[in-house]
């Protein structure tokens, strides 16, 4: 999620705003096609590296993108096989928030799923499209423009995966939403940040427009719609160094932008304000994540009724 990126500055306790999610994401698009792109799994969330790794940064910027792509790839990976994806894998996934299409793209081509993706964001869905049919995965990947709170679909999904969207939706909702969604025994498998020290909560909801939670308030809304938690997993270590990799690619980007002669092909979807900015952020970020400040997380949930 390291480039949601605003203009406006952060403020502190603002109220969350639904309607800014799908605007600040068609700002986004083009950034993040160029920064994690080309694909056809194209992510937008941060990324796993091995315990205490720190690859020196020191390379060129395409060293960075692959270990950044790599990162965000592994998470994905990692997830699926503690939650036992690969064992026993999901018939019918729910994508929830998307974004342009990588976790659904994975779950189709991985596990053979099929997904129905959901976003807020218009822009997302023909690229989505695109995507899954350079993937050869079309008629398994089936994305839906929509909000998640107003879902209706009963007893359709065998799991549903949602990758750092839930901070951006009520709890209580999504949890209902989910379990009317999943069959009996589903499973809901989320990685999200939460907040630990709540002092930072506005700097980061400010900067990405999210409303980020706690863990506890999670749970309590998780098993107010009938689920249990079966796994929680604290990757926050491990994250960690994905704000000192993608904070390299954005000061690798900085130094070729200014390179490049104004108005040349060579010129970023990135304004350099904007890259300035988020460099800027990324030193923060990963001193909120090595303080653990907040936390990364990957949770398992898994609804009653399954036997
Ligand atoms: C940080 S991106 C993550 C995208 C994707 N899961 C990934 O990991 O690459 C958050 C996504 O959540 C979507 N989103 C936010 N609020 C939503 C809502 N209420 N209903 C559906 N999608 C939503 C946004 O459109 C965006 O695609």
């Amino acid at each position: 999620m390291d480039t949601r990126l605003v203009t406006e500055p952060p403020t502190q306790g603002q109220e969350f705003d639904e309607r800014q999610v799908p605007l600040y994401y068609s700002r986004k698009t083009a950034d993040i096609l160029h920064k994690y792109g080309p694909g056809p799994r194209v992510h937008f969330h941060v990324g796993l590296f091995a315990p205490g790794a720190a690859p020196n940064t020191t390379v060129a910027q395409r060293v960075l993108k692959r270990r950044i792509v790599e990162s965000q790839e592994a998470i994905i990976a990692h997830a699926a096989r503690s939650w036992g994806a690969y064992t026993t894998p999901p018939g019918k996934v729910l994508d929830i928030g998307c974004g342009v299409g990588g976790g659904s793209l994975y779950w189709a081509q991985e596990h053979g799923a099929n997904v129905t993706g959901i976003t807020v964001t218009g822009e997302h869905i023909p690229l989505i499209e695109e995507f899954a049919r350079q993937a050869g995965v079309s008629s398994r990947v089936t994305p839906v423009l929509g909000d998640i709170h107003d879902f209706t679909t009963e007893r359709t999904y065998d799991a549903a995966y949602a990758n750092e969207s839930s901070g951006y939706m009520d709890r209580e909702r999504l949890f209902q939403v989910v379990a009317k969604a999943l069959k009996p025994g589903g499973w809901f498998g989320l990685q999200e940040h939460f907040i630990c020290r709540p002092e930072w909560t506005g700097f980061i909801d400010g900067y990405y427009k999210t409303r980020l939670g706690t863990l506890t308030e999670y749970i309590a809304a998780a098993e107010a719609a009938g689920f249990e938690l079966e796994q929680d997993e604290d990757v926050t270590d491990r994250v960690a160094e994905f704000w000192v990799q993608s904070m390299a690619w954005n000061t690798a980007e900085l130094d070729r932008v200014e390179r490049a002669p104004l108005g040349s092909a060579r010129a970023t979807a990135w304004s350099r304000e904007r890259l300035q900015e988020s460099t800027i952020t990324h030193g923060k970020l990963f001193r909120i994540w090595r303080d653990h400040a907040m936390e990364t997380r990957l949770l398992l949930f898994r609804l009653g009724g399954g036997g």
